[in-house]
Protein backbone atom coordinates (compact mmCIF):
# COMPACT_ATOMS: atom_id res chain seq x y z
CA UNK A 1 0.00 0.00 0.00
CA UNK A 2 1.00 3.68 -0.55
CA UNK A 3 0.23 5.89 2.12
CA UNK A 4 0.05 9.36 2.15
CA UNK A 5 3.02 10.27 4.44
CA UNK A 6 1.70 11.87 8.18
CA UNK A 7 3.19 14.79 8.75
CA UNK A 8 4.30 15.89 12.43
CA UNK A 9 1.39 18.23 12.61
CA UNK A 10 -1.46 15.74 11.39
CA UNK A 11 -0.21 13.22 13.78
CA UNK A 12 -0.19 15.34 16.81
CA UNK A 13 -3.66 16.75 16.10
CA UNK A 14 -4.94 13.49 15.57
CA UNK A 15 -3.65 12.27 18.46
CA UNK A 16 -4.78 14.44 20.91
CA UNK A 17 -8.22 15.00 19.09
CA UNK A 18 -9.46 11.55 19.46
CA UNK A 19 -7.86 11.40 23.14
CA UNK A 20 -4.67 9.19 21.95
CA UNK A 21 -1.84 11.65 23.67
CA UNK A 22 -2.04 14.63 26.04
CA UNK A 23 1.15 16.70 26.52
CA UNK A 24 1.48 16.09 30.71
CA UNK A 25 0.38 18.77 32.93
CA UNK A 26 -1.70 20.53 30.40
CA UNK A 27 -3.99 23.28 31.85
CA UNK A 28 -1.22 24.16 33.67
CA UNK A 29 0.57 25.25 30.67
CA UNK A 30 2.38 21.91 30.01
CA UNK A 31 5.25 20.25 31.63
CA UNK A 32 8.03 20.07 28.81
CA UNK A 33 8.92 16.28 28.12
CA UNK A 34 5.66 14.27 29.74
CA UNK A 35 2.55 12.96 28.07
CA UNK A 36 -0.66 12.00 29.46
CA UNK A 37 -2.25 8.69 27.40
CA UNK A 38 -6.17 9.04 27.16
CA UNK A 39 -8.11 5.84 26.81
CA UNK A 40 -7.09 5.41 22.96
CA UNK A 41 -3.41 5.68 23.70
CA UNK A 42 -3.46 3.46 26.98
CA UNK A 43 -5.32 0.36 25.08
CA UNK A 44 -2.56 0.98 21.98
CA UNK A 45 0.03 0.56 24.60
CA UNK A 46 -1.29 -2.06 26.12
CA UNK A 47 -1.54 -4.22 22.83
CA UNK A 48 2.02 -2.64 22.03
CA UNK A 49 2.95 -4.28 25.26
CA UNK A 50 0.85 -7.41 24.95
CA UNK A 51 2.71 -8.21 21.11
CA UNK A 52 6.06 -7.62 22.84
CA UNK A 53 5.60 -10.20 25.73
CA UNK A 54 4.47 -12.69 23.66
CA UNK A 55 7.48 -12.41 20.86
CA UNK A 56 10.15 -11.89 23.28
CA UNK A 57 8.70 -13.90 26.71
CA UNK A 58 5.79 -16.42 26.15
CA UNK A 59 6.55 -17.92 22.90
CA UNK A 60 10.46 -18.97 24.31
CA UNK A 61 11.03 -21.17 27.55
CA UNK A 62 13.97 -19.08 28.69
CA UNK A 63 12.09 -16.11 30.27
CA UNK A 64 11.88 -14.26 33.17
CA UNK A 65 9.64 -11.20 33.49
CA UNK A 66 10.01 -8.86 36.36
CA UNK A 67 8.66 -5.79 37.46
CA UNK A 68 11.87 -3.64 39.42
CA UNK A 69 11.14 -0.65 41.60
CA UNK A 70 11.87 3.18 39.93
CA UNK A 71 13.70 4.42 42.51
CA UNK A 72 16.97 2.49 42.71
CA UNK A 73 19.85 2.54 45.33
CA UNK A 74 22.84 5.53 44.21
CA UNK A 75 25.16 2.96 44.12
CA UNK A 76 23.67 1.01 41.09
CA UNK A 77 23.90 4.15 39.16
CA UNK A 78 27.88 4.20 40.08
CA UNK A 79 28.34 1.04 39.44
CA UNK A 80 26.34 0.81 35.89
CA UNK A 81 28.66 4.00 34.78
CA UNK A 82 25.28 6.14 34.47
CA UNK A 83 26.84 8.54 37.11
CA UNK A 84 29.94 9.56 35.31
CA UNK A 85 29.12 9.03 31.97
CA UNK A 86 25.27 9.21 30.74
CA UNK A 87 25.26 12.79 30.04
CA UNK A 88 24.57 15.03 27.26
CA UNK A 89 26.95 17.90 25.92
CA UNK A 90 25.46 20.77 26.50
CA UNK A 91 25.71 24.39 25.63
CA UNK A 92 23.87 27.91 26.52
CA UNK A 93 23.26 31.40 25.11
CA UNK A 94 25.41 33.48 26.78
CA UNK A 95 22.75 36.48 27.25
CA UNK A 96 19.61 34.33 27.87
CA UNK A 97 21.32 30.88 29.62
CA UNK A 98 18.67 29.16 27.01
CA UNK A 99 20.38 25.79 27.17
CA UNK A 100 20.63 23.41 24.01
CA UNK A 101 22.27 20.10 23.16
CA UNK A 102 26.02 20.91 21.85
CA UNK A 103 25.44 17.64 19.27
CA UNK A 104 22.55 18.63 18.20
CA UNK A 105 23.72 22.10 17.21
CA UNK A 106 26.58 20.75 15.17
CA UNK A 107 24.45 18.78 13.52
CA UNK A 108 21.93 21.60 12.20
CA UNK A 109 24.86 23.05 10.82
CA UNK A 110 26.13 19.93 8.97
CA UNK A 111 29.02 19.19 11.47
CA UNK A 112 28.98 15.04 12.54
CA UNK A 113 29.60 15.34 16.35
CA UNK A 114 30.50 11.46 16.97
CA UNK A 115 33.57 11.01 18.36
CA UNK A 116 34.01 13.95 19.40
CA UNK A 117 35.31 15.59 22.54
CA UNK A 118 33.72 18.27 24.25
CA UNK A 119 36.34 20.61 23.41
CA UNK A 120 36.73 19.22 20.03
CA UNK A 121 33.10 20.01 19.72
CA UNK A 122 33.15 23.68 20.94
CA UNK A 123 36.04 24.33 18.77
CA UNK A 124 33.82 23.45 15.79
CA UNK A 125 31.39 25.43 16.77
CA UNK A 126 33.52 28.78 17.06
CA UNK A 127 35.05 27.79 14.13
CA UNK A 128 32.02 28.03 12.14
CA UNK A 129 30.65 31.38 13.92
CA UNK A 130 27.01 30.14 14.42
CA UNK A 131 25.22 32.16 17.22
CA UNK A 132 22.36 30.95 18.96
CA UNK A 133 18.44 31.01 17.88
CA UNK A 134 18.36 34.38 19.57
CA UNK A 135 21.47 35.62 17.44
CA UNK A 136 23.51 35.82 20.70
CA UNK A 137 27.27 33.96 21.45
CA UNK A 138 27.43 30.64 22.66
CA UNK A 139 28.73 30.05 26.55
CA UNK A 140 31.50 27.09 26.76
CA UNK A 141 29.81 23.74 27.27
CA UNK A 142 29.68 21.52 30.41
CA UNK A 143 28.45 18.31 30.15
CA UNK A 144 24.76 17.46 31.81
CA UNK A 145 23.99 14.31 33.96
CA UNK A 146 20.78 12.29 32.61
CA UNK A 147 19.92 10.73 35.92
CA UNK A 148 17.07 12.10 38.02
CA UNK A 149 17.93 12.30 41.21
CA UNK A 150 15.13 11.50 44.34
CA UNK A 151 15.63 12.70 47.81
CA UNK A 152 14.63 9.97 49.96
CA UNK A 153 13.72 10.03 53.79
CA UNK A 154 11.53 12.61 55.98
CA UNK A 155 14.24 14.64 56.75
CA UNK A 156 16.60 16.95 54.61
CA UNK A 157 19.62 15.44 57.00
CA UNK A 158 18.78 11.97 56.75
CA UNK A 159 17.42 12.09 53.57
CA UNK A 160 19.71 9.46 51.14
CA UNK A 161 19.90 10.54 47.75
CA UNK A 162 18.56 7.65 44.86
CA UNK A 163 18.07 7.79 41.55
CA UNK A 164 15.08 6.74 39.68
CA UNK A 165 15.80 4.56 36.84
CA UNK A 166 17.77 5.97 33.58
CA UNK A 167 16.81 2.39 31.99
CA UNK A 168 14.69 -0.84 33.44
CA UNK A 169 17.97 -2.46 32.39
CA UNK A 170 19.18 -2.10 35.65
CA UNK A 171 16.07 -3.59 37.45
CA UNK A 172 17.10 -6.13 35.63
CA UNK A 173 21.13 -6.67 36.73
CA UNK A 174 20.23 -6.04 40.06
CA UNK A 175 17.56 -9.05 40.43
CA UNK A 176 20.19 -11.58 38.58
CA UNK A 177 20.54 -13.44 41.86
CA UNK A 178 17.58 -13.47 43.03
CA UNK A 179 16.14 -15.14 39.85
CA UNK A 180 19.44 -17.89 39.89
CA UNK A 181 18.39 -18.96 43.68
CA UNK A 182 14.59 -18.88 42.77
CA UNK A 183 14.48 -20.70 39.40
CA UNK A 184 18.20 -22.27 39.17
CA UNK A 185 17.50 -21.35 35.53
CA UNK A 186 20.31 -22.89 32.79
CA UNK A 187 22.04 -20.33 30.53
CA UNK A 188 21.12 -19.17 28.16
CA UNK A 189 17.66 -17.14 29.64
CA UNK A 190 17.47 -14.07 29.61
CA UNK A 191 15.12 -11.32 32.18
CA UNK A 192 12.47 -9.29 30.10
CA UNK A 193 11.21 -5.94 32.02
CA UNK A 194 8.57 -3.56 30.57
CA UNK A 195 8.32 -0.32 32.41
CA UNK A 196 8.97 3.71 33.01
CA UNK A 197 12.37 5.06 32.88
CA UNK A 198 13.77 8.48 33.38
CA UNK A 199 16.30 10.80 31.82
CA UNK A 200 16.67 14.73 32.17
CA UNK A 201 16.80 15.22 28.52
CA UNK A 202 18.11 18.99 27.44
CA UNK A 203 16.03 19.20 25.12
CA UNK A 204 13.03 17.23 25.02
CA UNK A 205 11.39 17.28 21.56
CA UNK A 206 9.46 15.74 18.78
CA UNK A 207 6.72 14.96 19.93
CA UNK A 208 6.93 11.51 22.38
CA UNK A 209 10.40 10.48 20.17
CA UNK A 210 12.39 12.62 23.37
CA UNK A 211 10.47 12.63 26.17
CA UNK A 212 11.61 12.50 30.05
CA UNK A 213 9.80 9.96 31.24
CA UNK A 214 9.22 7.00 29.05
CA UNK A 215 8.24 3.49 28.88
CA UNK A 216 11.18 0.78 28.28
CA UNK A 217 10.57 -3.20 26.90
CA UNK A 218 14.33 -4.32 27.57
CA UNK A 219 15.36 -7.66 27.89
CA UNK A 220 18.93 -9.28 29.58
CA UNK A 221 19.73 -12.09 27.71
CA UNK A 222 22.27 -14.49 30.04
CA UNK A 223 24.85 -16.13 27.71
CA UNK A 224 27.80 -17.89 27.53
CA UNK A 225 30.61 -15.75 25.79
CA UNK A 226 31.84 -17.75 22.98
CA UNK A 227 27.71 -17.45 22.03
CA UNK A 228 27.17 -13.86 21.76
CA UNK A 229 26.97 -13.71 17.96
CA UNK A 230 24.14 -16.51 17.80
CA UNK A 231 22.22 -14.95 20.62
CA UNK A 232 22.69 -11.43 19.24
CA UNK A 233 21.33 -12.71 15.65
CA UNK A 234 18.39 -14.34 17.18
CA UNK A 235 17.31 -11.30 19.10
CA UNK A 236 17.65 -8.83 16.13
CA UNK A 237 15.12 -11.48 14.23
CA UNK A 238 12.92 -11.24 16.75
CA UNK A 239 13.20 -7.48 16.82
CA UNK A 240 12.11 -7.82 13.44
CA UNK A 241 9.25 -10.19 14.10
CA UNK A 242 8.22 -7.53 16.28
CA UNK A 243 8.06 -4.80 13.94
CA UNK A 244 6.09 -6.77 11.55
CA UNK A 245 3.75 -8.21 13.91
CA UNK A 246 2.76 -4.27 15.09
CA UNK A 247 2.88 -3.16 11.42
CA UNK A 248 6.03 -0.92 11.19
CA UNK A 249 6.49 -0.33 7.45
CA UNK A 250 9.38 -2.05 7.06
CA UNK A 251 10.95 -0.41 4.30
CA UNK A 252 10.99 2.72 6.44
CA UNK A 253 12.34 0.55 9.02
CA UNK A 254 16.41 0.73 8.62
CA UNK A 255 18.97 -1.33 10.74
CA UNK A 256 22.14 0.32 11.53
CA UNK A 257 25.79 -0.53 12.42
CA UNK A 258 27.02 1.53 15.29
CA UNK A 259 30.68 3.04 15.17
CA UNK A 260 32.87 2.25 18.17
CA UNK A 261 33.22 5.61 18.68
CA UNK A 262 29.26 5.88 19.11
CA UNK A 263 28.30 3.09 21.16
CA UNK A 264 27.86 3.74 24.59
CA UNK A 265 30.36 2.83 26.92
CA UNK A 266 29.28 -0.84 27.71
CA UNK A 267 28.79 -2.15 24.16
CA UNK A 268 31.18 -3.91 21.99
CA UNK A 269 28.58 -4.55 19.15
CA UNK A 270 25.06 -2.07 18.81
CA UNK A 271 22.91 -1.90 15.82
CA UNK A 272 20.17 0.60 15.97
CA UNK A 273 16.77 0.19 14.06
CA UNK A 274 16.10 3.37 12.73
CA UNK A 275 12.61 4.33 11.36
CA UNK A 276 11.79 6.74 9.34
CA UNK A 277 10.08 9.35 12.14
CA UNK A 278 8.28 12.14 10.52
CA UNK A 279 11.11 14.33 11.70
CA UNK A 280 13.86 12.34 9.95
CA UNK A 281 15.27 9.16 10.19
CA UNK A 282 16.17 8.25 13.74
CA UNK A 283 16.86 5.31 16.52
CA UNK A 284 13.55 3.81 17.22
CA UNK A 285 14.99 0.75 19.02
CA UNK A 286 18.56 -0.38 20.13
CA UNK A 287 20.21 -4.23 19.82
CA UNK A 288 23.63 -3.98 22.05
CA UNK A 289 26.03 -6.74 23.04
CA UNK A 290 26.80 -5.59 27.29
CA UNK A 291 29.44 -8.00 26.96
CA UNK A 292 29.83 -9.09 31.09
CA UNK A 293 30.11 -5.62 31.74
CA UNK A 294 27.20 -5.09 34.28
CA UNK A 295 27.15 -8.17 36.18
CA UNK A 296 31.07 -7.82 36.93
CA UNK A 297 30.48 -4.32 37.86
CA UNK A 298 27.76 -4.88 40.21
CA UNK A 299 29.76 -7.79 41.70
CA UNK A 300 32.67 -5.26 41.85
CA UNK A 301 30.68 -2.45 43.53
CA UNK A 302 28.22 -4.44 45.84
CA UNK A 303 30.47 -7.25 46.90
CA UNK A 304 27.24 -9.51 46.02
CA UNK A 305 29.52 -12.52 43.84
CA UNK A 306 27.09 -12.37 40.44
CA UNK A 307 28.74 -15.54 38.75
CA UNK A 308 27.21 -18.45 37.20
CA UNK A 309 28.26 -22.05 37.66
CA UNK A 310 27.71 -24.67 35.11
CA UNK A 311 27.11 -27.97 36.62
CA UNK A 312 27.84 -29.69 33.04
CA UNK A 313 31.67 -28.66 32.83
CA UNK A 314 32.03 -27.30 36.52
CA UNK A 315 33.04 -23.80 35.30
CA UNK A 316 32.15 -20.63 37.43
CA UNK A 317 31.93 -17.18 35.30
CA UNK A 318 30.32 -14.35 34.90
CA UNK A 319 27.66 -14.57 31.69
CA UNK A 320 27.62 -12.04 29.24
CA UNK A 321 24.73 -10.35 27.80
CA UNK A 322 22.84 -9.45 24.91
CA UNK A 323 20.21 -6.43 25.31
CA UNK A 324 17.39 -6.00 22.87
CA UNK A 325 15.87 -2.25 24.21
CA UNK A 326 12.90 -1.01 22.81
CA UNK A 327 11.06 2.18 23.92
CA UNK A 328 7.39 1.74 23.87
CA UNK A 329 6.59 5.70 23.22
CA UNK A 330 8.98 5.73 19.91
CA UNK A 331 7.16 2.34 19.04
CA UNK A 332 3.63 4.03 19.04
CA UNK A 333 4.82 6.41 17.22
CA UNK A 334 6.48 4.77 14.53
CA UNK A 335 2.74 2.41 14.32
CA UNK A 336 1.34 5.63 14.33
CA UNK A 337 3.23 7.08 11.34
CA UNK A 338 2.77 3.97 9.72
CA UNK A 339 -0.18 3.47 9.85
CA UNK A 340 -1.58 6.95 9.04
CA UNK A 341 -3.02 7.77 5.72
CA UNK A 342 -5.24 10.52 3.94
CA UNK A 343 -6.71 8.52 1.34
CA UNK A 344 -9.92 8.77 -1.10
CA UNK A 345 -13.28 6.73 -0.21
CA UNK A 346 -16.57 6.67 -1.72
CA UNK A 347 -15.35 9.95 -3.37
CA UNK A 348 -14.47 11.69 0.21
CA UNK A 349 -11.51 12.40 1.54
CA UNK A 350 -10.31 10.56 4.74
CA UNK A 351 -7.97 10.48 7.65
CA UNK A 352 -7.08 6.51 8.14
CA UNK A 353 -5.27 4.48 10.32
CA UNK A 354 -4.25 1.00 8.45
CA UNK A 355 -3.41 -0.30 12.31
CA UNK A 356 -2.73 -4.37 12.19
CA UNK A 357 -6.24 -5.45 14.57
CA UNK A 358 -3.97 -7.12 17.28
CA UNK A 359 -2.75 -3.28 17.61
CA UNK A 360 -5.91 -1.08 16.71
CA UNK A 361 -7.38 -0.06 20.46
CA UNK A 362 -10.77 -0.49 19.52
CA UNK A 363 -11.57 -3.72 17.69
CA UNK A 364 -15.15 -3.09 16.33
CA UNK A 365 -17.83 -0.35 16.37
CA UNK A 366 -21.38 -1.47 16.58
CA UNK A 367 -24.31 0.73 16.00
CA UNK A 368 -28.11 0.76 15.24
CA UNK A 369 -28.99 2.05 11.56
CA UNK A 370 -31.49 4.44 13.57
CA UNK A 371 -31.17 5.20 17.04
CA UNK A 372 -35.14 5.90 17.56
CA UNK A 373 -36.07 2.40 16.60
CA UNK A 374 -36.35 0.27 20.18
CA UNK A 375 -35.47 -2.74 18.84
CA UNK A 376 -32.95 -1.93 16.56
CA UNK A 377 -31.16 -0.70 19.77
CA UNK A 378 -32.01 -3.14 21.92
CA UNK A 379 -30.42 -6.15 19.15
CA UNK A 380 -27.34 -3.50 18.98
CA UNK A 381 -27.42 -3.69 22.09
CA UNK A 382 -27.18 -7.00 22.51
CA UNK A 383 -25.06 -8.00 20.16
CA UNK A 384 -22.04 -5.62 21.46
CA UNK A 385 -22.66 -7.23 25.06
CA UNK A 386 -22.12 -10.59 23.00
CA UNK A 387 -19.25 -9.29 21.38
CA UNK A 388 -17.69 -7.35 24.71
CA UNK A 389 -17.23 -10.86 26.16
CA UNK A 390 -14.78 -11.49 23.78
CA UNK A 391 -13.07 -8.06 23.91
CA UNK A 392 -13.78 -5.41 25.85
CA UNK A 393 -13.06 -3.02 23.46
CA UNK A 394 -16.29 -2.85 21.19
CA UNK A 395 -17.42 0.71 20.47
CA UNK A 396 -20.89 1.88 20.42
CA UNK A 397 -22.18 5.46 18.21
CA UNK A 398 -25.20 6.05 17.21
CA UNK A 399 -24.97 9.87 16.55
CA UNK A 400 -24.82 11.17 12.80
CA UNK A 401 -25.29 9.61 10.13
CA UNK A 402 -24.04 5.81 9.33
CA UNK A 403 -20.98 7.39 6.51
CA UNK A 404 -19.93 9.87 10.03
CA UNK A 405 -19.87 7.23 12.30
CA UNK A 406 -17.68 4.94 9.98
CA UNK A 407 -15.30 8.07 9.49
CA UNK A 408 -15.13 8.83 13.17
CA UNK A 409 -13.84 5.00 13.21
CA UNK A 410 -11.26 4.86 10.29
CA UNK A 411 -9.39 8.09 11.97
CA UNK A 412 -8.89 5.77 15.29
CA UNK A 413 -8.21 2.80 13.11
CA UNK A 414 -11.16 0.62 14.27
CA UNK A 415 -11.27 -2.46 11.86
CA UNK A 416 -14.61 -3.55 11.49
CA UNK A 417 -18.04 -1.44 12.16
CA UNK A 418 -21.32 -3.52 12.43
CA UNK A 419 -24.43 -2.41 11.76
CA UNK A 420 -27.83 -3.58 12.81
CA UNK A 421 -30.53 -2.40 10.90
CA UNK A 422 -34.51 -4.57 10.08
CA UNK A 423 -32.63 -7.68 8.62
CA UNK A 424 -31.47 -8.00 11.86
CA UNK A 425 -34.76 -8.69 14.33
CA UNK A 426 -35.78 -11.01 10.88
CA UNK A 427 -32.82 -13.08 10.34
CA UNK A 428 -30.00 -12.19 12.62
CA UNK A 429 -27.39 -11.18 9.78
CA UNK A 430 -25.76 -7.66 10.12
CA UNK A 431 -23.58 -4.98 8.35
CA UNK A 432 -19.73 -6.08 8.67
CA UNK A 433 -18.09 -2.69 7.06
CA UNK A 434 -14.25 -3.13 6.60
CA UNK A 435 -11.75 -0.09 7.30
CA UNK A 436 -9.63 -0.03 4.75
CA UNK A 437 -11.51 -0.95 1.46
CA UNK A 438 -15.29 0.41 2.94
CA UNK A 439 -16.60 -2.83 1.61
CA UNK A 440 -19.87 -4.16 3.27
CA UNK A 441 -21.00 -7.39 3.15
CA UNK A 442 -24.35 -8.88 5.77
CA UNK A 443 -23.06 -11.86 7.96
CA UNK A 444 -24.28 -13.26 11.12
CA UNK A 445 -23.01 -12.78 14.52
CA UNK A 446 -20.93 -16.48 14.50
CA UNK A 447 -18.71 -14.43 11.48
CA UNK A 448 -18.41 -11.28 13.26
CA UNK A 449 -17.43 -13.21 16.15
CA UNK A 450 -14.54 -14.87 14.11
CA UNK A 451 -13.37 -11.86 12.95
CA UNK A 452 -12.87 -10.33 16.62
CA UNK A 453 -11.33 -13.05 17.59
CA UNK A 454 -8.84 -13.01 14.73
CA UNK A 455 -7.64 -9.47 16.68
CA UNK A 456 -7.24 -10.28 20.36
N1 LIG B 1 19.20 -0.25 28.21
C1 LIG B 1 19.72 0.34 27.04
C2 LIG B 1 19.14 1.67 26.77
O1 LIG B 1 18.42 2.21 27.59
P1 LIG B 1 19.02 3.54 24.97
O2 LIG B 1 19.44 3.52 23.53
O3 LIG B 1 19.49 4.67 25.80
O4 LIG B 1 19.51 2.15 25.57
C3 LIG B 1 16.75 2.36 24.52
O5 LIG B 1 17.44 3.47 25.05
C4 LIG B 1 15.47 2.80 23.84
O6 LIG B 1 14.67 3.55 24.76
C5 LIG B 1 15.69 3.72 22.65
O7 LIG B 1 15.99 2.99 21.48
C6 LIG B 1 14.34 4.41 22.57
O8 LIG B 1 13.37 3.57 21.96
C7 LIG B 1 13.97 4.56 24.03
N2 LIG B 1 14.34 5.90 24.54
C8 LIG B 1 15.56 6.29 25.00
N3 LIG B 1 15.53 7.57 25.40
C9 LIG B 1 14.27 8.01 25.21
C10 LIG B 1 13.59 9.25 25.44
N4 LIG B 1 14.21 10.29 25.99
N5 LIG B 1 12.27 9.35 25.10
C11 LIG B 1 11.61 8.29 24.57
N6 LIG B 1 12.20 7.10 24.34
C12 LIG B 1 13.50 6.94 24.65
Amino acid sequence: MNRQAASMEALVSLAKRRGFIFQGSDIYGGLAGTFDYGPLGVALRENLKKIWKDVSVNRRDDMYEIDASLIMHSKVWEASGHTETFTDPLVSDKETGERYRLDHVLEALDIDPVGMTLDQMWDALVASGAKSPNGNEYAYPMTFNLLFPVSMGASETSAALAYLRGETAQGIFVNFKNIIDAYHPKLPFGMAQIGKAFRNEIAPREFVFRSREFEQMEVEYFIRPENWEAAFADWQEAMRTYAQEVGIEMKALHEKEIEKEDRAHYSKRTVDFEFEFPAGTKELWGLAYRTDYDLSRHSEYSKVDLSYFDDATGERFVPHVIEPSLGLDRTMFAVLASAYDEDELGGDTRVVLHLNPKVAPVKMMVSPLLKNKPDLVAKAKEVRAALKKIHPAIAWDDNGNIGKRYRRQDEIGTPWCVTIDFDTLEDGTMTIRERDTGEQVRVSLDEVVERLKAAV
